[in-house]
């Protein structure tokens, strides 16, 4: 008994030595200090989000950078011009009733700033079709030194700035996209700096009331299989949500905007809708607090119906989390080539881009049929290598 006494006391440090041990301990303060947030925007935040997150509707990614918005004209004959762009935004900005669908649409700068064919601004077009305008915010992709030839996300400097900007324009939400390459790894270094970079993102946006698109897609390119897929993108979520909590982002007023898990576009075994399904709820259940409103998907690739049936498929019984869409070649690629750059087509290209915005809808809410799609909208649009 005594000697258990001794051996016991011996091991406990004296109260002044735990104190020095434990820097977390009220008797000491930390030389950091917490920050709890309570910003100027934290309800407007969380409104935002929950509304962008409503039942039967999602995101369109219209955002395409001006080099990328001139490849896709490219593909139907037209220079890459300021007035071809705006033609083509505005045909797809003003589809009548759009915003039953549709609950933000993300515009890259250009577009923020820039007025309709017939002179009205596009954001002022958007807000009375019921659609919040959000901006993308991030620089690009450039090579990471040291990495396995990856790429990091830039835009950091001056963010705060811009966003402040953005708001005062009507954006009300941002997105930011890191891209993460299986075949090239990904290496640690490449995960975390796509990780820090979406949380340092995610706080400035915040604190100049936007709701931040938290986007770590993780490249379809590869001939990997699901299971590959899936453990990448456990890791990578892991890490976004450390960096995210570390820069006190709140949780309720972001968005994800995730890849599905899907084996990679090169791998010989195709995945069913229902084992995509499976596999990317498993990774949500595992990786996003349910206090996050809304699961965005991106297509990053998948024909227009692969992507609503994928879609689909996860909302077949309740979600914690509104899963629904943010896509944009799944919701424009048949749109763009019915309008051909014709002026006589616009309605017919508004048809089209409604279609796929009622069976996205439809899919958010677990109803999609998938009845009388055209073969166009089964062709798969994977680009290898391909920069957005
Ligand atoms: P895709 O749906 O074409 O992958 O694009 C979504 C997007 O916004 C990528 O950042």
């Amino acid at each position: 008994m005594a000697s258990a006494t001794l051996l016991k006391s011996s091991f406990l440090p004296k109260k002044s030595e735990w104190l020095n041990t434990r820097p977390l301990s009220s008797a000491q303060p930390m030389a950091v200090s917490f920050t709890v947030r309570a910003g100027a925007y934290t309800d407007e935040l969380v409104k935002t989000a929950k509304t962008i997150a409503s039942p039967g509707r999602g995101i369109l990614a219209m955002d395409e950078s001006n080099a990328t918005c001139g490849k896709r004209l490219a593909s139907i004959g037209l220079e890459n011009t300021e007035a071809n762009r705006q033609a083509y935004r505005t045909l797809l900005v003003t589809a009548p009733g759009l915003g039953q669908y549709i609950s933000g649409a993300i515009l890259f700068e250009e577009t923020l700033y820039q007025s309709t064919t017939d002179g009205k601004k596009m954001v002022d077009v958007l807000v009375g079709q019921n659609i919040m305008p959000g901006i993308k915010v991030d620089k690009g992709l450039v090579p990471l030194a040291g990495s396995n030839d990856e790429s990091w996300c830039q835009g950091l400097d001056g963010l705060a700035s811009r966003c402040a900007a953005y708001y005062q324009q009507g954006a009300r939400f941002a997105k930011w996209r890191a891209v993460v390459s299986i075949p090239n790894g990904p290496s640690a270094l490449a995960v975390k700096e796509a990780a820090w970079g979406l949380a340092r993102y995610a706080a400035i946006a915040q604190d100049n009331g936007l709701v931040p698109i938290v986007e770590p897609e993780i490249l379809l390119d590869g001939d990997h299989g699901i299971e590959r897929s899936f453990e990448v993108s456990q890791k990578v979520w892991a890490e976004v949500f450390f960096y995210m909590a570390e820069n006190n982002v709140m949780y309720e007023g972001i968005l994800l905007k995730p890849s599905m898990v899907t084996p990679g576009a090169e791998c010989k075994e195709r995945a069913t809708p229902e084992q995509v399904a499976e596999y990317t709820l498993k990774l949500l259940h595992r990786r996003i607090p349910p206090s996050v409103p809304g699961i965005m998907f991106l297509s990053g690739g998948q024909s227009e119906v692969e992507a609503t049936l994928n879609l689909n498929a996860m909302n077949q019984s309740p979600n914690p989390w509104h899963v629904s869409f943010s896509y944009a070649r799944a919701l424009q690629n048949t749109c763009l080539k019915t309008w051909g750059g014709r002026p006589e087509n616009v309605k017919a290209a508004q048809d089209a881009l409604l279609v796929r915005a009622k069976a996205n809808s439809l899919a958010q809410l677990g109803k999609y049929i998938g009845e009388g799609e055209s073969a166009e909208a089964k062709e798969g649009m994977y680009v290898k290598n391909y920069s957005y």
